[in-house]
């Protein structure tokens, strides 16, 4: 079985990006996709923000924008799924091209622009509702007058469905929008939000979406605001504009967001220093390069209570996903814990000094 799928898998990569990346939705649409052997070691489930995850390892959103699979990717053996990005309308996103993968580099660079079939298309598959945590990422049209209200559209639209909502305001793809983190006017929105989700009565938590290339010097106070917000959690990270690590022609060339090994430093840096700003906490998600186990550890190790992954699994192939776990339960078995709490943070320090090149965009 895990042969055939080693088989599709080296199909998919030899395909255009895009079509791949259909294909294997349609695929998990059939039910053709491995499932794990057993159910998870009860060690790896935790409660965070209020949510019980069976497993701490997610399906970052860019994969599945439009929730049309987060069934079978929950029973293919993670923990969550975030879909999205979703805007309040359906939108082409930018002309093709506009993904461009590496398989040396092992990293994508996309410049999509938020393609998505908009906020009620997803809704209404959502309304049956899998069994699991599904998470809801929101963005902006990019032709919308008016940003903060496209987020507080998408919290009242989508939260009869959403397990937690996350506000991403760190794509590169669509100009300006990383503006949105600039503590003002991060500050605003948040106050939007959080009128817009104590209106509706008890709605699903919030998480805030980052940027890698925050300068260091402004994390505090962007990290001060998410907290005095009352968000439930910060995502750390989405794609950078950096190509430091990149040796592919065309990744460096093609303007867009770079994902993959080559951002798991910057990211993991980055979520590290969030994690001493933020004491440990504030529940955060760790996201960037993560493709083995030891990389899965290491996003832990450096302050992350969750994961999530998508170029690795482009690159790996859903045998990652048990790898991670098998890790994670060795990792909890030298530490003698029946939890994965003591590893979380345990090497933020180190992490958050790690010395990296500067930021070149
Ligand atoms: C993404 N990512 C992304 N993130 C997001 O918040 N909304 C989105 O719509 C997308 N779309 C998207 C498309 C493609 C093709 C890729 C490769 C990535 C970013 C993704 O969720 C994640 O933050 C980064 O890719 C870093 O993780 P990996 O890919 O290195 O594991």
């Amino acid at each position: 079985m895990s042969a055939l799928f080693g088989l599709g898998q080296t199909l998919l990569l030899a395909l255009d990006p895009e079509r791949a990346h259909d294909l294997a939705l349609k695929t998990l649409e059939l039910g053709v996709y491995p499932r794990p052997s057993g159910p998870d070691d009860t060690r790896l489930r935790q409660t965070v923000f209020g949510l019980d995850f069976p497993n701490p390892i997610g399906m970052a959103p860019g994969f599945d924008k439009n929730a049309r699979a987060p069934r079978q990717l929950l029973d293919m053996g993670f923990g969550f799924v975030e879909v999205g990005t979703l805007t309040p309308r359906a939108q082409p996103g930018n002309p093709s091209p506009r993904v461009f993968r590496s398989h040396a580099d092992r990293a994508i660079v996309n410049r999509l622009g938020f393609n998505n079939e908009g906020q009620e298309a997803a809704l209404k598959r959502l309304r049956a509702k899998p069994d699991g945590i599904v998470g809801v990422n929101l963005g902006v049209n990019r032709d919308s007058k008016d940003r903060i209200a496209d987020y507080v559209d998408g919290i009242t639209r989508m939260a009869p469905v959403a397990s937690y909502f996350t506000v991403n305001i760190s794509s590169p793809n669509t100009p300006g929008l990383r503006d949105l983190q600039a503590p003002r006017k991060l500050g605003e929105l948040l106050d939007k939000v959080q009128d817009a989700r104590k209106g509706l009565g008890d709605t699903p938590p919030l998480l805030i979406k980052l940027a890698p290339d925050l300068a260091d010097a402004d994390l505090p106070e962007v990290v001060a605001v998410i907290k005095d917000s009352g968000a439930d959690g910060i995502v750390i990270s989405n794609t950078t504009l950096a190509r430091d690590g990149v040796n592919d022609e065309t990744l460096i060339r093609e303007t867009g967001g770079l994902s993959g090994r080559p951002l798991f430093d910057r990211a993991t840096r980055m979520l590290a220093r969030v994690y001493q700003i933020t004491e440990g906490k504030l529940p955060l998600i760790g996201v960037g390069g993560i493709d083995s186990g030891e990389t899965a550890l290491a996003k832990i190790e450096a302050g992350a209570s969750l994961i999530q992954l998508y170029t690795g699994l482009v690159f790996e192939g859903p045998g990652l996903i048990g790898r991670i776990k098998r890790t994670l339960v060795a990792a909890m078995d030298d530490e003698k814990s029946n939890t994965l709490a003591p590893l979380i943070g345990r090497r933020a320090d180190e992490w958050a000094e790690k010395q990296l090149p500067e930021l070149v965009v």
